[in-house]
């Protein structure tokens, strides 16, 4: 989602590096962009370059140069994707600039009684309202004490970038959205995502709810939002490999990322076990553990429900990160929350996740991201381990999840080793999917299917988790219509829609589910559906066969890794960005 980087030093052409910082922030997903600076040449004033589309080719040769910049790359939410709506947006005096990421809920009452003083407003967005609401309280307070006021008086989680050119000041709030200060050597920077950093300084402080960042040349104040006070701050060192996220051989991350995965699981698999020990106790003294998370991430939650019961005979409960916060009220000091997320910036699950913790639950996050809001709220951290996951969809890391829940039910029931085990059996038969042979027959299949409406998925027990990552896969980067189900409700209703050549994906391990998961595909066949069978033996029932061989209660792993190979060749087929899926971001910051 909105991507945010500031610059204050003394190198003056600090607007090139805040673009190419933005360039960095470019995975999260956008739709226009822009960079602000304040000229060298004429400081009391702001020059603004802002564009709807991709930052592509394009470069800020055009803007004066300045130690002091700051740009941003906009999701939409408020007012349509055009130059006008994009960010940094201007005061009446065009010496008052901002930059916002987040929803300011209540803009629409304050900008009525700044409309009736006289401002003039030239966009559609939130955002703006607050550059004015800065003019009027600046007429009588210093800038950064008219920030303060000014984020005081907005509702909803917010992070927001406030410059004045006056003063030549920098000023950062936050509350929800991501903000981290990074220090330099007479100079310092600030971005929403600190990988977006490592390139200057690896010395930052992640700005925490409620708190701001007054950043002049040489100097970094840190306040409280609400009390003035000023923090002294807990710095981190990111010891963080500089992923340059280069593609290597690869057209494109999501390939790269989806060939990452052997190395991973087996990364997982060899130096998880003893941490999945510890955590296995803390779910043991648990009364009542839920697992939550959104999108895929969510399937990997799902998933680990059915690993819990299977292998560790224990009841853990699932709930998607949006809907969890609506049915928690049950939770108490003995109930351990488990969330799972890549980015652990999805506002969805931190809210739900800070609700919890209101009623005394215990946190413990499966997180991608070091550093993260979610790594930090958390009682007890576990990292993936995926590395940086750049393309939207995500791939390595929902393996990297489900790996981890693998050898963490395997711990609760002392057997570790077969977690490990079952892990290494994965690792095999994705790496016989990912060889030329099968991604051959991969592709083949997508010449039969791109151009078809509708594809569906059906799979039972684990199998069922990964239907519906299949079908997000398929619907998020290629724009077919796909949907997951779990094969026992096909005859409850979907079965109306399979036609004559419908595609039907049908998740076939070998485990218990097997007969009926044959009996589904064989109910579609019957209707006329283009039966595609993943499984690990050839049957007559299949139209097209793609071999995966057996993992054990791993197996969901293989199988999600053929979706994703399947979705990525549809994509690539017609002539679609998998990296960058149209209305999507990859850091989902905004409720
Ligand atoms: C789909 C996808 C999303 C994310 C979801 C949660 O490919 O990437 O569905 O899984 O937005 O994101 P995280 O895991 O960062 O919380």
């Amino acid at each position: 989602m909105c991507g945010i980087f500031g610059y204050v030093g003394n190198r003056n052409d600090g607007q090139k590096l805040v673009f190419s910082g933005l360039k960095s922030l470019e995975y999260r997903g956008y739709d226009s962009w822009g960079v602000g600076v304040i000229p060298e040449e004429s400081k009391n004033t702001i020059a603004i370059k802002k564009k709807v589309g991709k930052i592509g080719n394009a470069n800020v040769s055009d803007l004066p140069g300045g130690s002091l910049s700051f740009g941003h790359t906009r999701w939409a939410t408020h007012g349509g994707v055009t130059d006008a709506n994009a960010h940094p947006h201007l005061d009446c005096s065009g010496t008052i600039a901002v930059i916002h990421n987040g929803i300011f809920e209540n803009y629409e009452e304050i900008k009525k009684g700044l409309l009736r003083k006289g401002h003039k407003f030239v966009s559609e967005t939130d955002t703006e309202t607050l550059t004015h609401l800065l003019e009027d309280f600046s007429k009588d307070k210093p800038f950064a004490e008219a920030v303060r006021a000014a984020f005081n008086r907005m509702d909803g989680l917010n992070a927001v970038i406030a410059v004045s050119a006056k003063e030549n000041l920098l000023v950062a709030a936050r509350n929800g959205s991501p903000l981290v200060i990074g220090f330099g050597k007479n100079e310092n920077f600030l971005a929403s995502d600190a990988s977006a950093l490592l390139p200057y300084t690896r010395d930052v402080y992640f700005l925490e709810d409620n708190e701001m960042a007054v950043l002049a040349p040489g100097k970094v104040t840190i306040l409280n939002v609400k009390t003035a006070k000023e923090i002294t701050p807990k710095r981190k060192r990111l010891d963080w490999k500089i992923e340059q996220g280069e593609k290597g051989k690869y057209k494109f991350y999501m390939l790269k990322e989806i060939f990452e995965q052997p190395q991973i699981i087996t990364d997982i698999a060899v130096s998880g076990a003893s941490q999945a020990e510890e955590i296995a106790k803390k779910i043991k003294d648990a009364r009542g553990t839920y697992l939550v998370g959104c999108g895929t991430a969510s399937y990997a939650c799902l998933a680990g429900s059915y690993l819990f019961s299977k292998l560790a005979k224990r009841h853990v409960n699932f709930a998607i990160g949006s809907e969890f916060g609506y049915s928690l009220d049950f939770l108490n000091k003995d109930s351990l929350v488990i969330a799972i997320s890549q980015s652990g910036e999805t506002m969805d699950i931190l809210e739900s996740v800070k609700k919890a913790k209101d009623k005394g639950a215990k946190i413990l996050s499966l997180v991608n991201v070091p550093g993260s809001s979610l790594y930090r709220l958390s009682d007890y951290k576990m990292l993936i381990g995926a590395g940086q996951e750049r393309a939207v969809a995500s791939t390595k890391a929902f393996t990297g999840m489900v790996a981890h829940l693998v050898l963490l039910a395997n711990s609760l029931n002392g057997g570790v080793k077969e977690g490990q085990k079952s892990l290494m059996a994965a690792v095999k038969s994705v790496n016989q999917i990912l060889s030329l042979k099968s991604l051959r027959k991969i592709k083949e299949l997508t010449s039969r299917i791109v151009d078809k409406k509708h594809i569906y998925v059906i799979g039972r027990g684990l199998s069922y988790p990964a239907s519906l990552e299949t079908a997000l896969k398929i619907k998020e980067i290629s724009y077919i219509h796909a949907e997951g189900l779990a094969a026992g409700e096909l005859k409850h209703g979907p079965l109306a829609l399979i036609e004559k050549g419908t595609p039907c994906i049908s998740f076939l391990p070998n485990d218990e589910t097997y007969g009926s998961n044959l009996a589904g595909a064989m109910e579609m066949k019957a209707r006329g559906g283009y039966i595609i069978g993943i499984s690990h033996k050839p049957r007559e029932v299949f139209d097209y066969y793609i071999h995966v061989s057996d993992a054990g209660e791993s197996s969901i792993i293989p199988e999600v890794i053929v979706a994703q190979l399947l979705a990525y060749y549809l994509t690539i087929k017609k002539g679609l960005d998998p990296d960058k899926p149209r209305n999507l971001a990859k850091s989902v910051t905004v409720k």
